[in-house]
């Protein structure tokens, strides 16, 4: 789909129409940036999760599962810096009334530099043809350099001023730049401000001894606080890694974008333990590893790129995003950090307990090192089914929308279609279902022409149709569709199972990593 606001507006009302994503209480007019997932999303979603967890744990012998609970004890967000540090810089318009994250405001102006950069792409690609180079393109064309340069100075210059905590500078940044609110165009900005974005709560029934608890802004703190607990229970050896899946909230300044950017949302994420020194290898390994993951789904190698922090985190010694063409532009999808000792040595002071490790080979107790892995999953999600979504224009001048998501993390994989609702054409069909659905989420359709059925099951997403015709009570055969091409094959009821099998097997998927 091409990258405009249009598309983007069909990607969100095709994500309700087709029961994926449902605003949160709707019926009371929703609330903002919280979304449920319907009956297809919560397929998805599950079958998203499970290719991740089948790749970063079961396929790993020295990574190991964990599931924290949400509420954690609060001196958790003291030692992990969050309490003092997980703000946003705010800045309100004074004329729209309307509040922006200033970094955010910075960083749409400068993808909007990528965008024209882009464009000069695709233009040359038109004008040289087949003799066209993009990286030589890229490395000479003085426009190009131009805009590149451009941005790079100013995410160096925002950068290093939200690190030196010189907000005066962002704002001045903003205003130099000319960046106007995106709903008014107005320039009348206020100062940039701090903003903490946990969510606070509390924990007993009497408002005197009832203790300040927060929801967890990350995962990633109750794989720290339980690193001896598995280390030592599981008997494992550095380099190791603990994943978890799981809930997270943040108070987000600019909810928008769908469930790009929610209040409460769900991370996978997995902390990698290994010998201070040798971290930056890790990190290479892991950027390399979490890229080849998202290649494998075959949906596109240029819509991703990494992109390397300025600004790092407090607990920070390198990080990257991989990101991913949205239809709103490139955004990030997945975080990989070098998260040095930090975590581990702020959890040994705040709670006076050891979180190291004895390394036989090297005879040394030291706080391991982190390289962190960390993603959301509802960004994949939107990653998964933005991408999916096309219209095509058909042979006889017709368009078909249809969802083309990988097979394997289809939420239906296959839909049981009797040609007519008679001449003993639904029980043949039903007795299909019942048989495959002890391997593949299947369902039965009856309602309509066979033609309507298809095209439904196309918007939906499901990969293969098998009809039952009159044919079949003589043969034992039936009619599987494809999804992506529309080819139909006649097949024996019995072949079912491992034409689907070979189609939708995670085996098969993350062979190709
Ligand atoms: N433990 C590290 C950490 O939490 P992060 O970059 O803040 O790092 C990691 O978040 C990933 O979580 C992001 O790459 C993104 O995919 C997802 N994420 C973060 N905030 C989100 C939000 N408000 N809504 C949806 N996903 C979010």
């Amino acid at each position: 789909m091409a990258n405009n606001e249009d598309q983007f507006k069909k990607v969100v009302s095709h994500a309700k129409e087709y029961g994926y994503v449902f605003q949160s209480s709707e019926i009371y007019d929703g609330l903002s940036a919280v979304y449920d997932y319907a009956q297809n999303g919560v397929e998805l979603k599950k079958n998203i999760r499970n290719y991740w967890w089948k790749a970063m744990v079961q396929m790993h012998e020295n990574i190991v599962g964990l599931d924290a609970a949400i509420f954690m004890h609060p001196t958790t967000w003291k030692a992990s810096g969050h309490v003092d540090a997980f703000n946003d810089p705010l800045i309100d318009n004074k004329d729209s009334k309307k509040r922006y994250r200033a970094d955010v405001l910075i960083e749409d102006y400068v993808g909007k530099l990528d965008t024209k950069i882009e464009k000069e792409v695709a233009k040359a690609a038109k004008r040289f043809g087949e003799a066209f180079n993009k990286e030589e393109f890229l490395a000479t064309n003085p426009r190009v350099i131009g805009y590149k340069e451009k941005g790079d100075a100013i995410l160096q210059r925002m950068g290093k001023s939200l690190e030196n905590e010189d907000l005066a500078d962002v704002k001045l940044l903003i205003e130099e730049l000319g960046i106007g609110c995106p709903l008014s165009g107005s320039k009348n900005w206020t100062d940039v401000k701090q903003f903490n974005l946990m969510f606070g709560t509390k924990l007993g029934a009497s408002a005197d001894t009832a203790m300040d608890l927060y929801l967890r802004p990350e995962t990633a703190q109750g794989i720290f606080v339980n690193f001896s607990n598995v280390q030592k229970t599981g008997r494992m050896k550095i380099p190791f890694g603990i994943a978890q899946t799981g809930k997270a909230f943040r108070n987000e300044i600019v909810a928008r974008q769908f469930i790009f950017r929610m209040r409460e949302f769900e991370q996978m994420e997995m902390q990698f333990f290994v010998r201070p020194g040798t971290q930056k290898e890790w990190y290479e390994k892991w950027k390399e590893n979490r890229l080849k993951w998202h290649l494998s789904l075959g949906m596109g190698e240029d819509n991703y790129r990494f992109h390397d922090h300025e600004k790092l985190a407090h607990y920070a010694d390198a990080a990257s995003d991989i990101e991913f063409r949205f239809p709103f532009g490139f955004k990030e999808l997945e975080g990989i950090h070098s998260r040095t000792d930090f975590d581990l040595k702020a959890h040994e002071e705040h709670s006076g307990k050891k979180l190291q490790y004895f390394d036989p080979e090297i005879n040394e107790h030291y706080v391991p090192y982190v390289v962190e892995t960390s993603i959301g999953l509802d960004r994949m999600f939107l990653a998964v089914f933005s991408n999916s979504l096309q219209e095509e224009e058909l042979e006889n001048g017709s368009t078909r929308t249809v969802l083309k998501l990988p097979s394997v993390l289809a939420p239906t994989k296959a839909a049981i279609l009797p040609l007519v609702k008679k001449d003993g054409l639904p029980e043949v069909a039903r007795k299909i279902v019942e048989d495959l659905k002890w391997d593949f989420n299947v369902t039965y359709d009856e309602k309509d022409a066979v033609g309507r059925r298809y095209r439904r099951q196309d918007a939906a997403g499901t990969p293969f149709c098998i009809t039952v015709d009159h044919d079949t009570l003589n043969d034992n055969s039936v009619t599987i569709r494809y999804r992506d091409t529309m080819e139909q094959k006649r097949v024996k009821i019995e072949e079912l199972r491992s034409i689907i099998k070979e189609d939708v097997d995670v085996k098969n998927w993350l062979m190709k990593m």
